[in-house]
């Protein structure tokens, strides 16, 4: 059977992904940034997922203010890296597994989450700068990827405790396919950052290491927090945190941490990283 091995959560930012694309890594503003990733690059190169789960957020670029979807689930061949708005970054196209990701939405709706299915989109900088900061720069990204794009972006977003539950059934889906895969569930987005308004900037360190700390010990009543105290405590794009409520339901009650790392600021972003194992 496949079974999920670890959850991954990180940051999102896109500046991080022009570091990379442009060669600035050892810069003296990025390197402390990048030295927080050295573990991941070495555990995962072991670790050898088969398929990554990964939930991310779409930006704007697969889909507009004329569709939005709650949950999607991504279950094509390939996703492309979308443009937005300087060019597509120089990335690998995601190869999908439209076998389990077809499993996991039956599963899953059946299990009563209503999720989009989507056959064709591009994926942004939400999904593929994760996958640069563990993977590198390869020629062909070196696992299978479903995308699983949640809506943060336009009110009203899904609950942190609605995420956390749909974590527990896509950790039922994975656990009932019949084929032998190292899966991983990786949640993306946040830490504390609002790009926008009177409060554009707000950083909120003690809100941040408070949320590491109850996400590995304390999901449970970490999930309860209602939507608007990420709001109030994270900014506005701090909601994105409720992601990581997915991959933490998705593994065990109780994980090993395999890594954490903390760092303020990238770009206008508190950067979060957690590796946890279901062993
Ligand atoms: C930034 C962070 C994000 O999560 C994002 O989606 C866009 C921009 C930033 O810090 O600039
Ligand atoms: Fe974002």
């Amino acid at each position: 059977m496949a079974r999920v091995t670890a959850g991954v959560s990180t940051s999102h930012v896109p500046a991080i992904g022009a570091a990379i694309d442009n060669g600035k890594t050892r810069d003296p503003y990025w390197q402390p940034l990048f030295a927080g990733y050295e573990f991941s690059r070495r555990w995962i190169k072991q670790e050898q997922p088969d398929v990554v789960f990964l939930v991310y957020n779409d930006h704007a670029s697969a889909f507009s203010l004329d569709l939005v979807p709650t949950f999607a689930i991504g279950c094509g061949e390939q996703f492309a890296s979308a443009d937005e708005g300087w060019g597509a970054r120089p990335v690998p196209p995601v190869r999908g597994h439209p076998e389990l990701a077809a499993h996991i939405a039956q599963s899953v709706i059946q299990d009563d989450f209503d999720l989009t299915v989507v056959n064709r989109m591009d994926v942004d900088h939400g999904l593929t700068v994760p996958m640069s900061l563990l993977f590198g720069q390869p020629r062909a990204w070196p696992c299978r990827v479903i995308p699983f794009a949640v809506n943060v972006v336009l009110y009203p977003p899904p609950s942190g405790r609605r995420c956390y539950l749909l974590g527990q059934a896509i950790r039922r889906a994975i656990d009932s396919f019949d084929d032998d895969l190292n899966v991983q569930v990786w949640g993306t987005g946040g830490m504390s950052h609002q790009l926008q308004g009177p409060r554009a900037g707000l950083i909120n360190q003690d809100f941040d290491r408070d949320f590491l700390e109850r996400i590995v010990t304390a999901p449970d009543e970490l999930s309860r927090m209602p939507h608007i105290d990420y709001v109030r405590e994270a900014g506005s794009e701090g909601i994105e945190l409720v992601m990581w409520l997915i991959m933490r339901g998705a593994l065990n009650d109780k994980v090993t941490q395999k890594h954490r790392f903390y760092h303020v600021p990238a770009s206008n972003t508190a950067v979060g990283h957690l590796i946890l194992e279901n062993r």
